[in-house]
């Protein structure tokens, strides 16, 4: 733990610590997500969700779908069937306030212990998400084993841009304005201070493609955004007799 009693280390405790945090900043989530991005998060979901090959009707997971603006592109883009489970039920609650889109079923779930059967979704997607995880190779393997065979998984997450000039100045606005505004209209001392900490201890794009190797999946993709500072990556679960 940090002196500021932000929680880093993988475990139980960063699960309940992030719980709060995301119960906590709720209200102000879409708010400060598309102003701190100057709105490139709204293009980079729907590059994200462009690279998921599922049919209309079928049944998508989009885990820690939070206030379910992923959840809602990929029933905009693909006209399948979304669950989102999110372990913060304040997120939940503004997701539902959005939209009463029947294709879309909201839960209030944890990633590492999904309570879905085996091989049950076509899809399962994550934005944002997998950073918080108390225990990210949990969440991984449950991501696939809730995945059919031929299914695939995307997922959008934070990295750091490679160029290195440009990585300065990003982390500059990352590290210093970027949580003085999110301080002050969240409300919430620590919330946009875990942000680019967290995004710092994440694994590099070859660390993480092991992790999602380890996890099963094959046939694995990545696509930087903007010069690294998001990743997509993509990965398959394939059929049984398939090596
Ligand atoms: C940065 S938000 C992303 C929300 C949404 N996917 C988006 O793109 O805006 C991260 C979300 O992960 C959720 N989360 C963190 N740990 C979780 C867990 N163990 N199980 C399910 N959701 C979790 C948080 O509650 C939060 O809503």
């Amino acid at each position: 733990m940090s002196d500021t009693g932000m929680v880093l280390e993988p475990g139980e405790k960063k699960k309940h610590y992030v719980q709060r945090m995301f119960n906590s900043i709720a209200h102000r989530y879409d708010f400060l997500n598309h102003f701190l991005s100057l709105g490139i998060d709204i293009v980079w979901r729907k590059k994200a969700i462009r690279k998921l090959d599922v049919s209309p009707d079928q049944q998508v997971l989009d885990l820690a779908c939070g206030t379910a603006d992923f959840a809602l592109e990929i029933i905009r883009q693909k006209q399948c069937h979304v669950v989102g489970a999110d372990i913060a039920l304040r997120m939940l609650q503004f997701a539902r306030q959005k939209t009463d889109d029947p294709k879309l079923r909201l839960m209030n779930a944890d990633g590492e212990a999904l309570p879905f059967k085996d091989d049950s979704f076509a899809g399962t997607t994550i934005a944002f998400g997998i950073r918080n995880m108390g225990n990210r190779i949990q969440a991984l393997k449950e991501m696939y084993r809730v995945l059919q065979p031929n299914g695939q998984t995307v997922i959008l997450e934070f990295s750091l841009p490679t160029f290195a000039p440009f990585r300065r100045i990003y982390l500059f606005y990352f590290k210093n304005i970027l949580p003085m505004v999110g301080r002050m209209v969240s409300k919430d001392k620590e919330a946009y201070s875990y942000l680019p900490a967290s995004v710092e201890r994440f694994p590099t794009i070859e660390e993480f493609e092991n992790e999602l190797t380890l996890a099963g999946f094959k046939d694995l993709k990545h696509w930087r955004l903007l010069n690294g500072v998001a990743v997509i990556y993509k990965g398959k679960k394939l059929m049984t007799n398939e090596k």
